[in-house]
């Protein structure tokens, strides 16, 4: 779909001039590949989301949410509708109270989870070491319910706060979420605007040791560095996808100039300019090998969007 002059003008008001249009996505993923976006918008606040949600609604205009691009692949023809990326203006950070135990840490969806680990290790502050290195955005992590096999955001979420397909803004208790292995159920259509995480208070040397330790361990057994969209596929209840990849015999091997790690077999390297159809193709192809040599069918943890 493109749009329409009369649309992009519409586009271009309610989101005060933050609206690119035929956007290569490329420059907003962690593994920097990832065709055009029709429209990348990011409204200010969330009474501008909210229309920029109820335009697409009642146009019939796709649309959907985009954090910081470290968990998913847009295909090389790109996507068509809308991409609403939550930055400027939901990107804050507060205590938002205390008892005796706890202290509540209330974070907009578009802040960068490194934001959060920063503040917990400043204001010694425990509960989320596990997060230290992992990329992406409070939304993001929230939405894939990302963790380790230390913990996961779903252990440490008290509540959040949502904008549904209705426009309403809502807050929904972590009784009422259900998360699971690294997803959280939710209509895709509706927006995570913020979390309020539950930790508790410790020595601030001890949490930034704790990161550090954490640090140290992912820069030396992970590509921490490269363009990457981090763990390919989901551990399957069989055992570890790096460990079956691994021993399938996979490390290193490329589809163009797409490359499975030599570090860690679970990670995609973009080696210089790979195409989405490099990586698609690699892939289908870790999973014939795995499944063939060990029965194991191995599930993306990325998700695969756009068209190719
Ligand atoms: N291993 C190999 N070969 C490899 C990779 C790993 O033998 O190529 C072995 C390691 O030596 C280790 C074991 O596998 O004994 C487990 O490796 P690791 O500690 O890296 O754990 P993982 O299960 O492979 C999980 C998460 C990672 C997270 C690490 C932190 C999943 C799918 N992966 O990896 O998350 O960073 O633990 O320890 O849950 C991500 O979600 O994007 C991600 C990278």
């Amino acid at each position: 779909m493109t749009f329409s002059n009369a649309q992009k003008e519409k586009l271009l008001e309610i989101s005060q001039g933050e609206v690119l249009f035929d956007e290569p996505m490329a420059a907003y993923s962690t593994m920097k590949i990832g065709g055009p976006a029709d429209a990348l918008i990011r409204p200010r606040d969330t009474q501008k989301l909210k229309e920029v949600m109820g335009y697409a609604i009642s146009n019939e205009m796709p649309y959907m949410f985009w954090g910081a691009g470290s968990d998913i692949l847009v295909r090389d023809k790109g996507m068509r509708g809308l991409i609403i990326q939550l930055s400027q203006g939901f990107n804050d950070l507060t205590i938002s109270g205390e008892n005796a135990d706890e202290i509540f840490v209330a974070a907009g969806a578009g802040l960068q989870t490194a934001a959060l680990v920063r503040f917990t290790s400043d204001n010694g502050l425990k509960g989320t070491e596990w997060l230290a290195g992992i990329p992406g955005t409070i939304g993001g992590n929230v939405l894939t319910n990302a963790g380790t096999p230390e913990g996961s955001i779903a252990d440490v979420i008290e509540e959040i706060g949502i904008v549904d397909r209705g426009l309403k803004e809502l807050t929904v208790k972590r009784k009422a979420l259900e998360f699971s292995y690294r997803s959280l159920k939710l209509p895709r259509s509706t927006a995570v605007v913020r979390a309020v995480l539950k930790l508790k208070r410790d020595d601030a040397s001890q949490v930034k040791e704790r990161i550090n330790q954490i640090m140290v361990k992912r820069k030396t057994t992970q590509p921490y560095d490269a363009p990457t969209l981090g763990c390919i596929f989901k551990n399957p209840k069989e055992g570890r996808a790096g460990i079956l990849i691994d021993e399938a015999g996979l490390k290193g091997v490329r589809v163009g100039k797409a490359r499975v790690s030599e570090l860690h077999a679970n990670f995609i390297v973009n080696e210089d300019g790979a195409a989405a159809r490099d990586v698609e193709i690699l892939i289908g192809l870790i999973r014939e090998r795995v499944k063939q040599k060990f029965g194991v069918v191995l599930e993306t943890e990325i998700r695969i969007i756009g068209e190719t």
